[in-house]
C-alpha cells in the first residue's frame, strides 16, 4: 500500500460530533493539517483554541479555526454539521431540517473545493450522503457515510461482552439504514472463521442457551437512544468510527467498513444511499463487497433501502 499524502482535512461543524473528531484526529497523529469550521466562530475559535493548548504533548500538527475557504486544499471534508437528535427523535426525523443545512453546506464546499473526498457523518447520514452526491457532483466513490460503522462496532462489541473475545477478532456487520431499519449480519457472523452459533456452543457449553441474539441487537440498534437520554448526545464512539474511516483513506489501507455510498443494483438497491460492507483506500469508495447474507437478511436489507427510498423520493434535490 502506498499511503496517499493527505495533508488537510476539513471538519465541517464544531458542535460534539465535529469537535470531538476534531480532537481524536489529532491524537491519531494521522493528519498534519486540521481546520474546524462553524457557523458560530467563536464556537470553532474556542474549541481549537482548547485544542492546541494540549498541542505540547502530541506530535505538532497545525490546527485552526477557519471559513469554507480553507476548504481549497482539503483532502478530506467531513460534514458532521447539522441539528442532532433529541430525546424521543428518530434519525429520520431529522431530514427536513439536515436537508436544507445540507444544501448550503454542499454549496459552499463545492465552491472551493472539487477534487476532495466528502465524508458525511450528519443525521439522517444515509439520506445526507445521498443527497451530497447528487449536490456536488462529485464521483460516486468519493462521497461516503459513516453509515453503520459505528453500530457494526457496537455489535461486536456487544457480543464481546456474551463470548470474552477481543472484539478485534469478532466479524460481523450492520448493514442498511444508520437507524431504526438495521439489520444484523448473524449468518456471517464469525469469530476466527467459526460461525457464531457453533464458536459459542462449543465454548460456553455451561451457559446452556443460545446467545440472546434478540437483546444484543436491541442494545445496538436502541443504543443511540439510551446514550442520548443518559448524556444528551453521542460523540466518541462515532468521532472513532470516523478516525477509522479516515486512517483507512489516508494510509491506503482498502479495509472493508459498512460505509455509506451509493448503490447502483448491489443486493438489489438501486439509487439510494446504506451501508454493506465496502472497501475503503485513498480514492474513497473501491468497491461495495458481496457478502452472503442470508434471504432474511437480504429481504430486510431491502426493506431499509425502502425506507430510505420513500424519504429519498420526497426529497427536493
Ligand atoms: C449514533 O448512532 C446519534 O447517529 C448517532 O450515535
Amino acid at each position: 500500500m502506498t499511503a496517499k499524502s493527505v495533508n488537510k482535512v476539513a471538519i465541517i461543524g464544531a458542535g460534539f460530533v465535529g469537535a470531538t473528531t476534531a480532537y481524536t484526529l489529532m491524537l491519531s497523529g494521522l493528519i498534519p493539517e486540521i481546520v474546524l469550521i462553524d457557523i458560530n466562530k467563536d464556537k470553532s475559535e474556542g474549541e481549537v483554541m482548547d485544542l492546541n493548548h494540549g498541542m505540547p504533548f502530541i506530535r505538532p500538527e497545525k490546527v485552526y479555526a477557519g471559513t469554507y475557504n480553507d476548504c481549497k486544499e482539503a483532502d478530506i471534508v467531513i460534514i458532521t454539521a447539522g441539528a442532532n437528535q433529541k430525546q424521543g427523535e428518530t434519525r429520520l426525523d431529522l431530514v427536513n431540517r439536515n436537508a436544507k443545512i445540507f444544501k448550503d453546506i454542499i454549496g459552499n464546499v463545492t465552491q472551493f473545493n472539487n477534487h476532495c473526498i466528502l465524508l458525511v457523518v450528519a443525521n439522517p447520514v444515509d439520506i445526507l450522503t445521498y443527497l451530497a452526491y447528487k449536490l456536488s457532483g462529485f464521483p460516486k466513490q468519493k462521497v461516503i457515510g459513516s453509515g453503520t460503522v459505528l453500530d457494526s462496532a457496537r455489535f461486536r462489541y456487544a457480543i464481546s461482552e456474551h463470548v470474552g473475545i477481543d472484539t478485534r477478532n469478532i466479524h460481523g456487520y450492520i448493514i442498511g439504514e444508520h437507524g431504526d431499519s438495521e439489520v444484523p449480519t448473524w449468518s456471517v457472523t464469525n469469530i476466527s472463521g467459526v460461525p457464531l452459533d457453533e464458536y459459542f456452543k462449543a465454548n460456553h457449553p455451561d451457559s446452556g442457551k443460545e446467545l440472546p441474539k434478540d437483546d444484543i441487537f436491541n442494545q445496538v440498534k436502541n443504543a443511540a437512544y439510551e446514550i442520548i437520554q443518559k448524556k444528551g448526545a453521542t460523540y466518541y464512539g462515532v468521532a472513532l468510527a470516523v478516525r477509522r474511516i479516515v486512517e483507512a483513506i489516508v494510509r491506503n489501507e482498502s479495509s472493508i467498513l459498512s460505509v455509506s455510498s451509493y448503490l447502483d443494483g448491489q443486493y438489489g438497491l438501486r439509487d439510494l444511499c446504506l451501508s454493506v460492507p465496502t472497501i475503503v483506500n485513498s480514492d474513497g469508495i473501491k468497491r461495495i463487497v458481496d457478502i452472503p447474507i442470508n434471504n432474511e437478511e437480504l429481504a430486510l436489507l431491502q426493506n431499509s433501502g425502502k425506507a430510505l427510498k420513500n424519504i429519498i423520493d420526497q426529497l427536493d434535490i
